[in-house]
Parts: C-alpha cells; sequence; structure tokens
C-alpha cells in the first residue's frame, strides 16, 4: 500500500486530503472482494464476534467521519454533534457505541449503491470543508482522527477477509519479507520517555502522557519468531504439552482442538498455510503469524525466553539499532493494556477507555497498516484470543 505521508499525526491540509482519497480508494476496492464473492448484502458473512457485515462496516466509516468533521461533534456521546446526519437513521444505524455488535446483521440497512452515495457525498463535504482549513493542529484534529480510523477498519476489513477465507485486492501484497536475522541485541536499559508528548501534531489518549519510565538491561531478538521457527515447538508436542502453557491458555485449547497456528495444514508431511482461502507451502523464514497471546506465552515458555513488556519494545524501536526489524506484524507483548498515569479520555471516548486490562498490547505494525500510521508509540490492543488479526511475536532472553 502506498502512502503520501510519513505521519497522519503531523500532515498538512493538502497531504491529508490525498491521504483521505487514498484511504477511500482501498476501502471501496476490500468492499468490492466481498461483493465479488457475493457477499455485498449485510447479513451475508457469518455472525461471528471477530467480524463486522461489510456493508454495515462500510457506512459506520463514512458516519464516524461525517459525525467529527462534518456535524463538528465535539466527542462520542450521542448529544454533541451539532448538526444532523445526510442520512436518514445514520446515528440509528452507524453510531458503534449505540448499535451492539450482534444486532449489526440484523439491522434494516440502506442498499449498497444508496449507502455508496452517501460515503460519496460525506468524502466530497468533507474534503471541501478540509481545502478551507488552516494548516493547525486543532482544526486538523478531526481530519486526522477519521483518517486513522478509516486505516484501522482497512486492515480490519482485510483481515475479515481473510478469516472469511476471501480473496484480497488483486494489487495488495500479501507476502512478507523473510526475516533478516534472528540474532539477540542486548540493550543497555535506562530511563525512557514512554508515551506521547503532547505538542504538536495528533496524539491517540491511550498515548498520553509521556512519563519516565525505568526499562533494566534486557536482551530481545532482533526481529519476530519464524515459522521454521514456531515449527519446532509444534513438532516437539507444544500443542499437546500443558506445562507450556498457563491456566487461561490451557482453557482456550481446551476448546479449540488446535494442534498448530490457525491457518496451519498438514499435506504430505509438509506445513502448508491458508491464506485467502488459497493453501500454500509455509515459508520457513517468514515470520509466524495468526497466532493468539496464548500461543505466543506457550512458544516462549518452550524456548526458555519470554515476552517483551511494552516498554522494552518502545526502548528497542527507538534505539536505532540497525538490525532491529519491525513493520512486518503486530507483536504481541507482556503488558495488560492498561491507561498511562495522567489519562483522560479524548474526543472518541471509546477508542482505549473500554478495552483496558480485559485486551493485551500489540506493538509495531502489520503489512497492512498504512505506513502513516506506523510509530513507535503506536499503542495496539487486542483480545488474548484473537488469532485472526495479522499478528506474531518476539521474544526476550530472561
Ligand atoms: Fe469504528
Amino acid at each position: 500500500m502506498t502512502s503520501h505521508i510519513a505521519s497522519f499525526t503531523t500532515a498538512s491540509p493538502q497531504e491529508l486530503a490525498a491521504a483521505l482519497r487514498e484511504a477511500r480508494h482501498y476501502t471501496l476496492g476490500l468492499f468490492d472482494c466481498f461483493a465479488a464473492a457475493g457477499l455485498d448484502a449485510a447479513a451475508r458473512v457469518p455472525q461471528m464476534r471477530i467480524v463486522n457485515p461489510p456493508l454495515w462496516e462500510l457506512g459506520h466509516i463514512a458516519w464516524f467521519a461525517e459525525w467529527f468533521i462534518l456535524r463538528e461533534a465535539a466527542s462520542s456521546h450521542p448529544a454533541d454533534a451539532v448538526y444532523n446526519s445526510l442520512l436518514t437513521r445514520g446515528d440509528e444505524l452507524f453510531d458503534s457505541n449505540t448499535v451492539p455488535h450482534r444486532s449489526r446483521w440484523s439491522l434494516d440497512l440502506p442498499a449498497t449503491g444508496a449507502l455508496k452515495t452517501y460515503c460519496r457525498e460525506v468524502q466530497d463535504r468533507v474534503l471541501d470543508k478540509l481545502s478551507r482549513e488552516p494548516n493547525e493542529d486543532a482544526a486538523l484534529y478531526p481530519y486526522r482522527l477519521a483518517l486513522a480510523h478509516e486505516d484501522m477498519h482497512g486492515e480490519a476489513l482485510l483481515y475479515t477477509l481473510q478469516t472469511l477465507g476471501l480473496d484480497a485486492p488483486p494489487d495488495l501484497a500479501l507476502g512478507l519479507p523473510a526475516l533478516a536475522s534472528s540474532q539477540d541485541i542486548a540493550f543497555p536499559g535506562g530511563t525512557l520517555q514512554l508515551g506521547s508528548a503532547e505538542r504538536g501534531g495528533f496524539v491517540f489518549d491511550n498515548e498520553k502522557r509521556a512519563h519516565p519510565c525505568h526499562v533494566a538491561p534486557f536482551t530481545m531478538a532482533a526481529s519476530l519468531v519464524s515459522n521454521a521457527q514456531y515449527a519446532d515447538f509444534v513438532a516437539d508436542g507444544g500443542y499437546q504439552n500443558r506445562q507450556h502453557w498457563s491456566a487461561a491458555g490451557s482453557a482456550w485449547l481446551m476448546q479449540q482442538e488446535r494442534s498448530a497456528p490457525r491457518y496451519w495444514q498438514r499435506q504430505d508431511l509438509q506445513w502448508r498455510s491458508v491464506s485467502h482461502g488459497r493453501l500454500s507451502t509455509l515459508a520457513a523464514a517468514d515470520p509466524v503469524r495468526h497466532v493468539n497471546l496464548y500461543e505466543a506465552q506457550a512458544y516462549c515458555a518452550w524456548a526458555g525466553r519470554r515476552l517483551p513488556t511494552e516498554a522494552e519494545w518502545e526502548y528497542a524501536a527507538l534505539s536505532g539499532h540497525a538490525a532491529f526489524q519491525w513493520g512486518h506484524l503486530w507483536e504481541w507483548t507482556a503488558s495488560p493494556f492498561a491507561p498511562y498515569p495522567g489519562f483522560a479520555a479524548d474526543a472518541y471516548r471509546e477508542y482505549s477507555e473500554p478495552w483496558f486490562m480485559s485486551h493485551q498490547v500489540l506493538r509495531g505494525a502489520s503489512f497492512a497498516t498504512p505506513a502513516r500510521l506506523h510509530s513507535a508509540k503506536f499503542r495496539n490492543f487486542y483480545l488474548p484470543e484473537r488469532d485472526d488479526v495479522f499478528a506474531g511475536l518476539r521474544t526476550c532472553a530472561w
């Protein structure tokens, strides 16, 4: 995926306009993949906790941009929008805070054509309004927020396609660069300013506030665990030997009948993996992907290693060490998703706060994360059992 800007957090009005156009082009391309598979109606995807009906997701993306940009809402509180939605019943259908996930399959959504018209109308008005904005952080805040929101949903739409075994857009590179090195790097540790300073540009609420954090000396792998390394764990009975698994991990495993990662299949004495419904030989040097936190922890226990804390990860990523590689996959950390000292929810109030302590922090970025979102400070977070997302792991020595 190409990107016009280094970071969405400091993008100018012109750069934001180009990025918003690019993001929408990508979203519609993903949406059309569902249509190509005959799934364009709202309710035709199976009801699963880990996906949304694509038509609902498309409407929600446009509704979110309209809410914060055109309707000038001060927050995601239902009473905080200044203007009405362009779409009849827009709030009733597409506010993710008030429309329960399970109900999204049974909503009476507009037809695809009507919803695409709404998306286009919102986008046209957003770009028109943006062309008149000053290059100032306060004025650009809602545009940067809407862009990041659409980019995150773009990644979610791609892993939904993977979950359902459907084709990805034809021009999208799904292969990962092979891992360059599995060497360990010894970091001296010290005091890190964990989190982001609130000066200049857009900062997510969960990165606030920057605060000193002491990191003891640690030794971390320069890159992620490879398929070959993970296959050794599997071959050694990793999924059968419960001593490697946490109590929660064992409980998860008992419900799964899993003996290898979600998309691995054994065929002719070889491991193959399923990507978008197609089976191919597992590339030994690629990072292992689609493992959840429990699998990552069990691998570490077997290997005599541990997951990094998010502070160690941030320290390493900001160290400038030439061998430290990231950006292939999200990386599970040992850190539960918790607020930093002084946390206060921003305008998009449900972005972080409802997920504290139930979710686990992942750092880095995946191949499906636009470059403009890449940041060594970015805190992603998922439930421990999520193995459908583009996540892998990196280990530290004890
Ligand atoms: Fe959303």
